[in-house]
């Protein structure tokens, strides 16, 4: 799961393929340019995550969605790496705030240095971002502004919790919406402006980005729970250990079913001791509470394919609804 954006998506039309291969390229050397620093022990941090891996999603949403027009405008690509130095950057603060000790399969870079070196870089590759916005002009630095917002406003969600009175599957979908769907809807919202998209479809592309978005969190969270740690290139169980109750939990925890009664009663408390945690999550792999989120997820991407109907035919559009099975099937 750490290996390039591309491998795991098979553009079957060959110009299409040509012009996203060459994109991606194109973003790859624009990252690690970004992120050059005279100061060689900045630079190492800076570059750390992004030399580990990922998978890319986020850019090649911004050159699948420009492909819609045309890719190779002058935008597309600069955008492109704005959205993943941003993505970059919430990933070092989000290491810090989950504790996480694994990411892209390498240390964090909280435990390969430590917190504050963590918050720092990610502060480093925001003003990078910025840096490469401000060519973009001022709307591009406007919707980069309110998606960030958007974004920390979910992370703080996250962090306080649902409030006496609200429901707790409503907040958790709002709080996935925000920290999640807002840098997504934006990744495809910016390939539509900067490939010259007619407005119209610029805004089914956006809507389609929130959905996709969505869809991805909830698959990620499921991944947290599902996966072996081989093949996540971070830590499972992290979300549990955390105390951040995602939807499989929430549905256990909102349930009657009685094979989830001893479930219920885990999931009522802190789950920092080892064993408890294994058994949590041993129960919940296992659970109705988690058919329930794959269902969930299932029709987030259902939602995200029809929304494509607003895009006209074509090989781009063919490669969008494949990234719909794409968050699905991620899920194992
Ligand atoms: C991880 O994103 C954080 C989430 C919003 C789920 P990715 O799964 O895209 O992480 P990388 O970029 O491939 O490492
Ligand atoms: C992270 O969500 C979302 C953002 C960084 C905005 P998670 O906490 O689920 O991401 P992972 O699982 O650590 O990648
Ligand atoms: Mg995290
Ligand atoms: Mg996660």
């Amino acid at each position: 799961m750490t290996g390039r954006a591309g491998v795991w998506i098979d553009l079957a039309d060959p110009e299409l393929r040509c012009a996203i291969t060459q994109g991606l390229d194109q973003v790859e050397a624009l990252l690690r340019d970004s992120l050059a620093h005279r100061d060689p022990f900045v630079q190492e941090t800076s570059r750390h995550l992004m030399l580990a891996g990922g998978k890319r999603f986020r850019p090649l949403l911004v050159l699948l969605a420009a492909a819609v027009g045309e890719v190779g405008r002058p935008g597309v690509v600069p955008s492109a790496v704005v959205v993943e130095l941003t993505h970059l950057a919430t990933l070092y603060h989000d290491d810090v705030m989950d504790e996480a000790a694994v990411r892209r399969g390498a240390p964090s870079a909280n435990l390969r240095w430590d917190n504050t070196v963590a918050i720092l870089t990610g502060d480093l590759l925001f003003a990078r971002a910025s840096d490469i916005l401000a060519d973009l002009g001022p709307e591009a630095v406007r919707l980069q502004a309110r998606t960030f917002e958007r974004l920390v406003t979910g992370q703080i969600r996250e962090t306080v919790g649902p409030a006496a009175g609200d429901e707790p599957i409503e907040h958790y979908l709002r709080v996935v919406a925000e920290k999640t769907g807002s840098l997504i809807a934006t990744a495809a919202r910016f390939g539509g402006l900067f490939g010259g998209v007619e407005p119209a479809v610029v805004e089914a592309l956006t809507g389609y980005g929130e959905l996709i978005g969505i869809a991805f969190q909830l698959s990620d969270d499921i991944i947290d729970i599902a996966s072996e740690v081989t093949d996540l290139g971070k830590t499972p169980g992290t979300d549990l250990r955390e105390g951040i109750r995602t939807l499989a939990m929430l549905h256990a925890m909102a349930g009657t079913d009685p094979s989830e009664a001893r479930l219920r009663e885990l999931l009522a408390t802190e789950l920092t001791d080892d064993a408890a945690h294994a058994e949590a999550l041993a129960l919940l792999r296992r659970s109705p509470g988690l058919d329930r989120a794959r269902e969930v997820l299932a029709g987030y991407a259902a939602q995200a394919r029809a929304t494509l109907q607003e895009v006209p035919p074509g090989p781009a559009r063919d490669a969008l609804t494949m990234l719909c099975d794409f968050v699905v099937s991620r899920t194992g």
